[in-house]
């Protein structure tokens, strides 16, 4: 087997080993058919299968109700910054879009700035990841009455802020909520009572760069504003099965075989105990020692990417260095925030993180 790296790349990330063995056994011939996945017509029964399977798996993984769609797109998290005003910001009042935002990080603040172009934006919450949710004093007049839906980014994979449970901000607000889920989906139950439309670019937890997976309640298709391009338009997407355009075929395979991958681990459950077993070994392996620290508070502090930086920053370049060495790799901070960040997704192994601590704890007994 080729040499396999600790990957801990923010995205794109690390993919199963099993998976990409699978697609390997698969790539010139698609179950003995002569023709390998990538080759085959997006109208043809093969790839049928394909995308309905793998709809299907990810619908049984989250338990997505019958009330929501699930669609397969093009153009990422970025793209949906505009495509979600495009398709939504005019749902309470045509005549005047608008939309509320709970920022909490970079992804958010971008996503708040992309929707300026297209109506009123309030910031109804800023969250810097430093005060618990509960000291933020979130009541009903937090949100507007007249916004189209609030948006929220459930993973900040830059800063390393995570809101998990949606509960405090549902209580108060009353619009659709909407969740960039980019870098925690299928990393923990999602409650799609609170969840009107969620969106997760792949190349984090469910496959290569490429697809993007929009999860949205079927009461908010058709309310696109006129100028919004008919691919991307929910409603169209969700008409044709994510086939108004040719979808990005080889993405959604493979995004099938991590969702198989995922449900024969143990499923969501699974991959929630797992990302808390392996995020725990590192904080406490932070709070421990006086070399690192992170700053973020503890109620909001992600499971997927954890970042975290040097009392003595001269130190960051040897170990980056040095993990190098022995293999785990990526470890870079975000150029915004510099430091480490290790991304613990669903593919990484607790030997992966296991080894990182260890290698943390040498490097601090050598410093
Ligand atoms: C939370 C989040 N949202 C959005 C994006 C943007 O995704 P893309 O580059 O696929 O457009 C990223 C990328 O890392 C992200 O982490």
């Amino acid at each position: 087997m080729a040499r396999r790296a600790y990957n801990f790349s923010a995205g794109p990330a690390m993919l199963p080993t099993e998976v990409l063995e699978v697609a390997a056994s698969q790539m010139l011939s698609y179950r003995g058919i002569g023709v390998g996945p990538m080759e085959i017509s997006h109208r043809s029964a093969h790839f049928s299968e394909i995308i309905e399977c793998a709809r299907e798996t990810l619908r049984d993984l989250l338990n997505v109700p019958q009330s929501h769609d699930i669609l397969f797109m093009q153009g990422g998290g970025i793209a949906q910054n505009s495509i979600v005003p495009l398709n939504l910001m005019s749902l309470a009042d045509r005549s005047r879009p608008e939309a509320d935002f709970i920022v909490s990080g970079t992804w958010s603040e971008k996503t708040e700035q992309e929707a300026m172009k297209y109506g009123r934006t309030n910031r109804a919450v800023h969250l810097d990841g430093r005060a618990p949710l509960s000291q933020l004093n979130i009541t009903a007049s937090t949100f507007s009455k007249s916004a189209s839906y609030l948006h929220v980014c459930s993973n900040e994979t830059i800063e390393g802020v995570e809101i998990l449970d949606l509960d405090p901000i549902a209580k108060y607000n009353s619009s659709p909520i909407v969740v960039d889920a980019s870098s925690n989906i299928l990393s923990a139950p999602v409650d799609f009572t609170h969840v009107a439309a969620l969106y997760a670019g792949a190349q984090k937890n469910i496959g290569p760069a490429g697809v993007t997976v929009v999860i949205v309640r079927r009461d908010l298709l058709g309310h696109a504003h006129p100028y919004c391009p008919s691919a991307f338009d929910w409603r169209l997407v969700s008409e044709h099965g994510s086939m108004y355009n040719t979808p990005p075929t080889y993405g959604i395979y493979i995004a099938g075989l991590v969702f198989e991958w995922i449900r024969d681990q143990g499923g969501v459950s699974a991959m929630h105990a797992n990302s808390e077993v392996k995020s725990s070994l590192i904080y406490d392996c932070i709070d421990k020692s006086s070399l690192y620290y992170n700053h973020i508070d503890k109620s909001y502090r992600s499971r997927l990417n954890v970042p975290f930086h040097f009392h003595d920053r001269s130190l960051e370049e040897l170990f980056l260095e040095k993990a190098r060495d022995i293999d785990l790799v990526y470890l870079k901070g975000h150029k915004k925030v510099g430091g480490i960040r290790a991304s613990l997704y669903n593919a990484m192994p607790l030997e992966g993180v296991a080894t990182l601590v260890d290698f943390m704890k040498e490097f601090e007994r050598k410093a």
